[in-house]
């Protein structure tokens, strides 16, 4: 594994920050097994968005829909979150206060501890009924033969924001807040081209906050961060993590 360097500019920041924001996107899931979106090897290289991901698909075809959200939920079933996952939860004993703002549907932030996870694209472990909008989480509906109906009648859906579809306003606004008021926002895993979502990293600079970038490839945010970091997020979470218990350990010292 590459041995990671950071800028001094960025360490004095790491000294001094007390409230951090990480904003995810489905790379940081990717080295627990779950595609990404985009790219080569992505969901939306292979599928069609607006014929899985839109009201009008789920209302023109159920089943079809359902039964591919069941396959997400049967993968994301069989992973586990990976180091990154581990190494963001663990930060939170280092910092006055460690938000997660993420994209990602599969529920690994938390299952890997992290207590404060806004989810702005909805949850995959999720569902309400489409008439009466009672919930159904965490239920597992694997051997219904049909697209899973409420006790009401109506059709039971996945509470995940679909194309044309607004974000959870509470999670959102929530995130603009934490966004705006923090010391450092990471930006990991994500190509940030999906908005409003992608907003998140700009209005944390906009506000003249230290904005980190962290991903395999350059994005569109990468000319705006102040530090890019090209690596594996499962590779450089555990070393910021290693450093940060470093820097806490020499004030302690001090
Ligand atoms: P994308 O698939 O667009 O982007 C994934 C990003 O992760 C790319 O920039 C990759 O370079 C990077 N990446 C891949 N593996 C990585 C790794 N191990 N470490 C670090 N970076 C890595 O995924 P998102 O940006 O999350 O929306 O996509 C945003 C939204 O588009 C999703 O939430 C989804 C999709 O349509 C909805 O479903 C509403």
């Amino acid at each position: 594994m590459q041995n990671y360097s950071f800028s001094g500019k960025f360490i004095d920041k790491l000294k001094s920050a007390r409230k951090i924001v990480f904003f995810t996107g489905a790379g940081i899931s990717a080295e627990s097994g779950i595609p990404t979106f985009r790219g080569t090897n992505g969901i939306w290289n292979k599928m069609k968005p607006e014929e899985l991901a839109s009201f009008s698909a789920f209302i023109k075809n159920p089943k079809l829909v359902w039964d591919w959200y069941q396959y997400r939920r049967d993968i994301v079933h069989k992973t586990q979150p990976n180091p990154g996952h581990f190494a963001i939860a663990e930060l939170e004993n280092y910092f006055n206060q460690v938000t997660v703002v993420t994209q990602n549907v599969d529920n690994l932030h938390r299952r890997a501890g992290s207590k404060t996870v806004y989810e702005l694209h909805g949850n995959i472990e999720k569902n309400y009924c489409i008439d009466c909008r009672k919930r159904y989480d965490f239920i597992n509906f694997q051997d219904s033969p049909s697209s899973p109906k409420c006790e009401c009648g109506g059709l039971i859906r996945p509470d995940i924001v679909w194309f044309g579809e607004m974000l959870p306003d509470d999670q959102y606004s929530a995130s603009e807040k934490t966004a705006a008021d923090c010391d450092i926002l990471f930006s990991i895993g994500t190509s940030a081209v999906v908005f409003p979502a992608a907003y998140i990293p700009l209005i944390a600079k906009n506000n003249r906050k230290y904005v980190v970038e962290i991903n395999l490839e350059h994005t569109d945010l990468s000319y705006k961060a102040d530090e890019f970091i090209s690596g594996k997020s499962g590779d450089v979470l555990p070393q910021l993590l290693q450093l940060v218990k470093e820097l806490k350990n020499q004030n302690v010292q001090n």
